[in-house]
């Protein structure tokens, strides 16, 4: 099996794949090794077998793959020259819409990557308050391959010591966490980062009736100088047209988009308060500089295009709201199949509607990764391809009954592996977490 493409991969590519998250070892044995092409809420591998994906490009197409009015706002851009040697139309008006999509925003900055842009927001937060801490929310899986985040990870190897050091963690959801390091660490925090939530909406707050979790961030962030930072790289355009800042009622000092605002093309940005962004500026005589985002490719023709392209697409086709509708329908789903099928008691759906998730537990109530990998399996085996849960605009009630032929199925096997265990039932090996310090 040299050749196959599995070992061609792992061959020329660190990992397999340009994610870890799509690593062969996130994923059951019988998933597809490569995929070939995709369409609407659909994912074919090249002997042309199609799979309901809802792993939706790890959440980076949000109406449907291939959709023909992105896709061709993007080649009109691409026939335009695609990269110009000054600022071109379509960077403007990207850039205009952007600030007049989100309230916080006066000034944005497009780059290609997340990553990217949560960095370069950490940059001006440190730049703006001379300070050089970062409290970044632990519950939070990913916010940065930089080392300033990597290095708070169990994976902290090549990234030095002093920057290890220099990030701290909180917890969601515990003001008072947030409250003891700055404690600890008085004038010495120069950010905070976190998403607006992950599994469920931010609690109450600890202070004010009526007001989240949230709201207690942004009040702590704003009496001791700190910059507050929201990575809306999954909540942005999919928990509100304005994002999950608007959605919660918050202003975030800095904030961070990516993932699927331009359908699957290219394109996130980081964006924020003027007397912020504006550190980054030229025109302010005498100002010091920071140098921020400046890439070759950061304003592709194409990708701002596309993002321009998508959002009028939102606005006229209701995407947010059927998030929400099929997310809510999908939970409901999930858990009276699970209810019908006796595996309530390892299995559970639920979430943020727009973002649904489902889990395992083991009769210790751990995650189970056997359970997840036979589900996954198991699901494969019917077509839906289901590693986490990312919706789009093009799943409808077709794709409702799919899903929901394919887990009464599968469930029918975790019921079966509940009383025998996963042995004999699992074809491949058990999946592991992205996040471990070894092979
Ligand atoms: C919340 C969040 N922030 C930042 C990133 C990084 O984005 P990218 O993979 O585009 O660099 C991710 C990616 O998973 C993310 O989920």
């Amino acid at each position: 099996m040299s050749d196959s493409y599995q070992q061609r991969l792992l061959n020329v590519i660190p990992g397999g794949a340009h994610t870890y998250s799509r690593g062969f070892d996130q994923f059951p044995s019988n998933a597809p090794d490569i995929l070939e092409r995709a369409e609407g809420a659909y994912t074919f591998d090249v002997d042309g077998r199609r799979y309901l994906d809802y792993g939706m490009a790890l959440r980076s197409v949000g109406i449907g793959y291939a959709e023909p009015e992105v896709n061709a706002a993007a080649a009109k851009y691409m026939g335009f020259g695609n990269n110009l040697t000054r600022p071109s139309l379509i960077e403007l008006e990207a850039a205009e819409l952007f600030v007049q999509a989100i309230p916080s925003v006066d000034m944005v900055k497009f780059t290609k990557n997340g990553s990217t842009a949560v960095s370069a927001a950490v940059k001006l937060a440190r730049a703006a308050t001379g300070r050089e801490l970062i409290a970044r929310c632990v519950d939070h899986p990913f916010f940065s391959f930089d080392d300033w985040f990597i290095g708070s990870t169990n994976i902290p190897k090549g990234v030095p010591q002093p920057v290890i050091d220099q990030t701290k963690i909180f917890s969601y959801n515990q003001i008072e966490t947030l409250e003891a390091l700055i404690d600890r660490y008085p004038n010495d925090i120069a950010c905070v980062v976190l998403e607006a939530s992950t599994l469920a909406h931010p609690g109450p707050s600890r202070d004010v009736d009526g007001e989240t979790f949230l709201h207690d961030v942004q009040r702590l962030c704003k009496k001791h100088g700190i910059v507050f930072v929201l990575d809306e790289m999954i909540t942005g355009f999919r928990w509100a047209e304005q994002g999950a800042q608007d959605y919660y009622g918050i202003s975030p000092d800095l904030c961070t988009f990516g993932k699927a605002m331009a359908n699957g093309f290219s394109v996130a940005a980081v964006g924020g308060k003027r007397e912020l962004m504006q550190l980054g500026s030229i025109e302010l005589e005498g100002q010091e500089r920071v140098f921020l985002l400046s890439t070759t490719h950061g304003a592709e023709m194409s990708g701002l295009g596309a993002f321009v392209a998508t959002y009028r697409f939102m606005q006229q086709h209701d995407v947010i709201p059927h998030y929400w509708s099929y997310g809510d329908r999908l939970i409901g789903l999930l858990n009276q199949v699970a209810e019908k099928q006796g595996v309530v008691s390892v299995f559970q759906a639920g979430g943020v509607p727009c973002s649904p998730f489902y889990m395992f537990r083991d009769c210790s109530q751990a995650s189970s990764a056997e359970l997840r990998t036979l589900f996954m399996q198991e699901m494969f085996k019917e077509g839906v391809m289901m590693p986490w849960i990312a919706l789009c605009y093009r799943m409808g009630q077709d794709e409702l009954e799919l899903t929901e032929t394919a887990v009464s199925k599968a469930f029918s096997m975790v019921a079966r592996a509940m009383s025998t265990g996963v042995d004999g039932l699992l074809q491949g090996p058990v999946v592991k977490p992205v996040f471990r310090t070894f092979n």
